[in-house]
C-alpha cells in the first residue's frame, strides 16, 4: 500500500476512534474523522481535546500538517481507501443489543463506497468494524446495509473486516499501537487488506479465521473480566464475615507466578464495556437455544454490590448514632475507573441515587467530573458541582480509587469513611473497607 496517498476515514469520535485516528496520522496516513456531532468535530479542527486524559498536544501538530481534520460531511468517504467504524454499541432498555448506530453507519457510508474504486488504478475501499459486538454482526447485519444501500458485493466490490478494539483508556503501561490488534476478514483478500492497513501504524496484527472469530474475540476478553469481578466481589463478602481482609488475600494469591491472575472488588461495574458488552453474546445464544449462566450470575453479583456498600454506610452511621436519612454524604469518584473522566454506566451514580432515596443528601467530589453532565438515566443529577473534600460530612464514601485519593490524608478526620477499593494510605481511626 502506498503510504504517500494514503487517507482513511474513522467514523465515530469518541474514546476509542479519537485514539485510534491519532495513531494512524502520527503513522503518516491520512485521516478523516468524522462525526455527527459537530461539537466533537470543531473542537478537532481548532487542535482541542474533549477527553481529558488525551493531550490537545497530540491533536495539533497533526491537524496542523493536515494528518487529521474532523468533518460531519460523510461524502468525504470518496476521498479515502478504508472506513473504520467505532460507534457505540449500547444495550436497550431490556438489556438488548442495540446495533443501531452500527447500522445508521453503514447506511451512511454506503453511497460513497464504490466511487472510487471503479476508477482505474484505484483500490476498493475497506471497512472495517470495531465496535463491541456480537458475532455476526459484521458478515451479516453490516454487510446487508452495505449491500443493499450501494448495489455492490462484499468481497468482490469492497473488502470487509472486524477488528476489536482493546483500549483501556488512561491505561499507561500499553497504547493502541503497542496492543495487538486481532482481526478477521470477510475473504482471506479482506483479512489481507485489514492486515495490510494496520500494519502500518501498530506494532503487531493477529489475524484470525474470519469476522465472527475476531466478534467472539472481544466478547470472551470482557465475558473473562466480568466474570472474574464477580468471583471476587463474591469472595469479599464471604471473608469479610469470616474477618479475612480480602485485598491481602488477592495480593497474596497473586504472588504464585502461574495460574492466578490478580481481580479486584468494587462498588459494581462501570463503563461502556464490561457491563454491557457479555450481554450481547446472551442475547446472540438464545437464537441458538443455548445460555449463558456464568454471564448471568456474574451480572447478579456485580449489580448487587451497591446495595452491599449501602449497608455498610448504613452500619458506619450507626456506629455513630446516626441514619442514612439526613446524614451529608461525600462521594469521592464519578468516574468508573481511576485517573480518567469517563463516568458512563459509573456505579456511583447507582450509589447516588440509592443514598439519596433512603434520604441522605449526597455530594460529590472527583477531579476529572467538575460537573456532571445530562445522561439518559441520571439526568437529574446533571449541573451537581464536585465539592472540596473536608470533614464536613457525615460520612464519606470512596467509589473511584483516583490517585488524588490515595494520597490524600484522611487522618484527622473524625467521621466514618467507606473506602471500596482499598484505596486510601493516611486512614483515620473511623475506617471502614467495603
Ligand atoms: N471506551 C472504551 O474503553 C472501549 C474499549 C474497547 C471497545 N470499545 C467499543 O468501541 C465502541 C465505541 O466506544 P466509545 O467508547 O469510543 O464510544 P463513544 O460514545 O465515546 O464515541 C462514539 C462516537 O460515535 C459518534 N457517533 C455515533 N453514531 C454515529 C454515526 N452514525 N455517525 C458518526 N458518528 C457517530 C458519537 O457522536 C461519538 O462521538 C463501542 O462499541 C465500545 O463498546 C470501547
Amino acid at each position: 500500500m502506498n503510504t504517500e496517498n494514503q487517507k482513511i476515514a474513522i467514523v465515530g469520535l469518541g474514546y476509542v476512534g479519537l485514539p485510534l485516528a491519532i495513531r494512524f496520522a502520527e503513522s503518516d496516513v491520512s485521516v478523516i474523522g468524522l462525526d455527527l456531532d459537530s461539537s466533537k468535530v470543531e473542537s478537532i479542527n481548532r487542535g482541542e481535546s474533549y477527553i481529558k486524559h488525551i493531550e490537545a498536544s497530540s491533536i495539533k501538530p497533526l491537524v496542523e500538517s493536515k494528518l487529521f481534520e474532523a468533518s460531519t460531511d460523510f461524502e468525504r468517504i470518496k476521498e479515502v481507501e478504508a472506513i473504520l467504524i467505532c460507534v457505540p454499541t449500547p444495550l436497550n432498555q431490556y438489556r438488548e443489543p442495540n446495533i443501531d448506530y452500527v447500522l445508521e453507519t453503514g447506511k451512511s457510508v454506503a453511497p460513497f463506497l464504490g466511487k472510487r474504486s471503479k476508477e482505474p488504478g484505484t483500490r476498493k475501499k475497506l471497512v472495517v468494524l470495531e465496535s463491541t459486538t456480537y458475532p455476526g454482526t459484521t458478515d451479516t447485519d453490516l454487510r446487508r446495509v452495505l449491500e443493499n444501500e450501494s448495489g455492490l458485493k462484499a468481497g468482490v466490490d469492497f473488502h470487509l473486516a472486524f477488528s476489536p478494539e482493546r483500549e483501556d483508556p488512561g491505561r499507561t503501561d500499553h497504547s493502541v499501537k503497542s496492543i495487538p490488534k486481532v482481526m478477521g476478514g470477510f475473504s482471506p483478500e479482506c483479512l489481507e487488506r485489514c492486515q495490510e492497513l494496520y500494519s502500518k501504524a501498530l506494532d503487531s496484527v493477529y489475524p484470525v479465521a474470519n469476522c465472527r472469530v475476531a466478534e467472539a474475540t472481544k466478547l470472551t476478553e470482557n465475558i473473562f473480566r466480568s466474570v472474574n469481578i464477580a468471583l471476587v466481589n463474591e469472595l469479599k463478602v464471604v471473608f469479610e464475615a469470616m474477618e479475612i481482609d480480602v485485598w491481602d488475600v488477592v495480593n497474596a494469591a497473586a504472588t504464585k507466578p502461574f495460574g492466578f491472575m490478580p481481580f479486584y472488588p468494587g462498588p459494581g461495574l462501570g463503563g461502556h464495556c464490561i457491563p454491557i458488552d457479555p450481554f450481547y453474546l446472551t442475547w446472540k445464544a438464545r437464537e441458538y437455544e443455548k445460555h449463558t449462566r456464568f454471564i448471568e450470575l456474574a451480572g447478579e453479583i456485580n449489580t448487587s454490590m451497591p446495595d452491599y456498600v449501602l449497608a455498610k454506610v448504613a452500619d458506619a452511621l450507626n456506629a455513630e448514632s446516626k441514619s442514612i436519612k439526613g446524614s451529608k454524604i461525600l462521594i469521592l469518584g464519578m468516574a468508573y475507573k481511576p485517573n480518567v473522566d469517563d463516568d458512563r454506566e459509573s456505579p456511583s451514580y447507582v450509589l447516588m441515587e440509592k443514598l439519596e432515596q433512603k434520604g441522605a443528601v449526597v455530594s460529590y467530589n472527583d477531579p476529572h467530573v467538575p460537573v456532571i453532565k445530562p445522561t439518559r438515566e441520571f439526568s437529574h443529577f446533571a449541573g451537581k458541582e464536585s465539592q472540596e473534600i473536608t470533614a464536613d460530612y457525615d460520612c464519606i464514601l470512596l467509589a473511584t480509587h483516583h490517585r488524588e485519593y490515595a494520597d490524600f490524608d484522611f487522618s484527622d478526620f473524625d467521621i466514618p469513611i467507606v473506602d471500596t477499593r482499598n484505596c486510601i494510605k493516611k486512614r483515620n481511626s473511623k475506617y471502614y473497607k467495603s
